[in-house]
């Protein structure tokens, strides 16, 4: 049994190597981003390796826009069983830099998108009696990050919202977790600095960036059967780099 999986941020990075993992296994696929382009291209890629895919523009703060996309994907693939919420933004600058714009696209984002998301698409499951919610927060939430700070907050409500939604939705069947990664080769960290890059690499000690197909596999344990009794919990997937934190 795996289902129909909505997952967003899926044009580009962890999201679209969590949409390759599921459709290896088994899963029918809602991708969503605000790259329209990248995602309708991301979906036609998985339905090239043989499974249903649809590919939509979402806005994940636009609470109201949202049910007219989980109209269209039910309408197109069938109603998920399975919502991961991996898109997200940031950019490193320092607090005292940054704007009240900056916090609040930070946790527009990073917090209301992934409770927006899961509000539009969580009545699916429970109709369904059961699924799982996969939300991607990361370390930053758990243990800090310089530069990240209002990202590292909003990261942090993902925690804690993922908590107390596994306390709700564990009645239905529904298991909720987190995935936290560490720092992962995707465009959203090589846009950095060179030295910056450099110096969390020599601090890992796996001495390598994850790869986005490392972050995956971590999803698919979360989003397959056999992790059906395990919710609440936040999993680091950082080479190490966490694991005192
Ligand atoms: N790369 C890392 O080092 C790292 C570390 C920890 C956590 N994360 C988290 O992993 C997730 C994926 O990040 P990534 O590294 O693949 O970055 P990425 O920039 O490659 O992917 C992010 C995706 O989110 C989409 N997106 C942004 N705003 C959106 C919106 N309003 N509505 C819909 N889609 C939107 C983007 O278009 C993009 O496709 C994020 O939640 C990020 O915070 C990344």
């Amino acid at each position: 049994m795996a289902g129909i999986a909505v997952v967003t941020g899926s044009a580009s990075g962890i999201g679209r190597a969590i949409a390759d993992r599921l459709a290896a296994d088994g899963f029918d696929l809602v991708l969503l981003d605000i790259n329209e382009e990248g995602v309708q291209k991301a979906a036609a890629e998985v339905a090239a390796s043989g499974r249903k895919a649809i590919g939509l523009r979402a806005d994940i703060t636009d609470f109201p826009a949202l049910t007219a996309v989980r109209e269209q994907a039910v309408a197109a693939i069938g109603t998920p069983n399975t919502i991961v919420n991996c898109a997200g933004w940031s950019v490193i600058e320092p607090f005292m830099k940054n704007d009240e714009a900056f916090w609040r696209r930070a946790i527009d984002i990073n917090l209301m998108g992934t409770i927006n998301v899961t509000r539009a698409f969580i009545d699916g499951l429970i109709a369904q009696g059961g699924g799982s919610v996969v939300n991607i927060a990361s370390d930053a939430g758990r243990v800090g990050s310089t530069g990240e700070t209002v990202y590292s907050a909003a990261k942090g409500g993902v925690i804690a919202f993922t908590k107390s939604l596994a306390r709700e939705m564990a009645r239905y069947s529904i298991s909720a977790n987190c995935v936290c990664p560490g720092p992962t080769a995707t465009q959203m960290l090589l846009v950095q600095d060179e030295k910056r890059i450099e110096a969390l690499t020599r601090a890992i000690p796996m001495r390598r960036l994850a790869d986005p197909a490392d972050i995956a596999g971590a999803v698919g344990y979360f989003a397959s059967p056999i992790a059906r009794y395990v919710t609440a919990q936040v999993l680091s997937v950082s080479g190490g780099l966490t694991m005192a934190g």
